[in-house]
């Protein structure tokens, strides 16, 4: 049974999350998703202290962006770049891997933060809800379309002037310790093959409750992107995948939060809510240790994740979800390795 309970997560809001140290970015490149504000934005204001030769904050618009560069300037002296992405738009998604393709000689470290918890029923252009686009469908796209970058960083010497020479490139996927939570999913996925977004897209089915397995859906499309890795040499993955819960963080998260779901996330932002900067110490810690392939980590520890995403019956949904993705992708004329 994997360790989790209210009581649990209570605790571990108030347990001291440790800052990262001892790592030097110096050569390296690094993109992280959402890092327009919250704790995309603080893991930004981690990285850039650490010398890395690129970093890519991602954001909707160039003006959001700009804001979070300048506000990154002034904090540490250091001027990452902020390139548009928008992940309700698969074709944004195909063309930022594009660029990052075409621009970067290597990537070190993809930060998958941008997401959403959606309040309010939302679709999408390829006709999916807003959590399932944004959190599975897109970011999903673009950890795949980012992985053959990621593979040849993997073969690169390290940088010249690295101080941390043996660092393994990797996919850090934020996730959420609501994941234990899934509710949907293991109903959904019984019988009904290859239509899991789909329905669980439906109008009917939307409640706040949808975050929580599309956080699941994280981890179960980590553990996927690890089985198109190549294989593992000297005991060492090429490149790492790992899942991160930040807490529960006083962001922007639930700004579209209304009546009293909004006082009751209020109340318990004023009373349990770590500060944005505490919680992107999980962010910086997955993206920047050697962890484990696949860890699941809580308070800058590697934790169990939910029973349902380890079981079996999880495996066999993640399959199902991923040949629902890549007909999704298909639709859309995206081409990518890994077919
Ligand atoms: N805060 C928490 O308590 C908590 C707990 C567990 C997990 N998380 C996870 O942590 C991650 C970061 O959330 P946060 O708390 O920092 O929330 P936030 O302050 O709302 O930041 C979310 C980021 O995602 C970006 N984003 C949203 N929709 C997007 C889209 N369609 N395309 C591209 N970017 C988009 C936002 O960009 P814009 O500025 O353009 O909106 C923003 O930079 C999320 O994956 C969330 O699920 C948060």
């Amino acid at each position: 049974m994997a360790p989790n309970s209210e009581l649990k997560n209570l605790i571990a809001q108030f347990s001291s999350v440790p800052k990262v140290s001892g790592v030097d970015l110096t050569g390296r490149n690094v993109i992280v998703t959402g890092g327009s504000g919250g704790l995309g934005l603080e893991s930004a204001l981690v990285f850039a202290k650490l010398n890395p030769a690129r970093l890519i904050i991602t954001a909707r618009s160039l003006e959001s962006g700009g804001k979070a560069v300048e506000q990154i300037f002034k904090a540490t002296g250091y001027r990452c770049e902020t390139w548009v992405l928008n992940l309700m738009d698969l074709k944004s998604v195909e063309a930022f891997a594009t660029k990052a393709k075409t621009e970067l000689e290597r990537l070190d470290v993809l930060l998958s933060n941008a997401g959403v918890a959606a309040t309010q029923y939302i679709v999408s252009a390829h006709g999916y809800e807003s959590g399932c686009q944004v959190n599975n469908i897109s970011n999903s796209l673009l950890c795949l379309l980012l992985l053959p970058l990621l593979i040849q960083t993997a073969t690169l010497p390290p940088p010249i002037g690295s101080k941390s020479p043996k660092f393994t490139p990797r996919i850090t996927i934020v996730s959420s310790v609501l994941h234990y939570k899934v509710k949907t999913l293991p109903v959904l996925g019984a019988g009904e093959e290859g239509r899991t977004l789909e329905l669980m897209s439906e109008k009917k089915r939307f409640s706040n409750d949808t975050y929580q397995d599309t956080k699941a859906i994280n981890l179960l499309n980590a553990q996927t992107l690890i089985s198109l890795l190549p294989p593992v040499k000297d005991g060492n993955p090429t490149v790492l995948i790992n899942t991160v819960d930040p807490g529960f963080c006083d962001t922007g998260i639930l700004r579209t939060a209304s009546g009293f779901f909004r006082i009751g996330v209020a109340i318990a932002t004023a009373l349990v809510a770590r500060t944005a900067e505490a919680g992107a110490r999980n962010l910086v810690y997955a993206s920047l240790k050697e962890t484990s392939q696949g860890a699941y980590i809580a308070t800058c520890k590697e934790q169990e994740a939910g029973d349902f995403v380890i079981g079996e019956k999880g495996r066999q949904v993640g399959a199902m979800i991923w040949e629902e993705m890549k007909s999704i992708w298909m639709k859309e004329g995206i081409v990518y390795l890994f077919m």
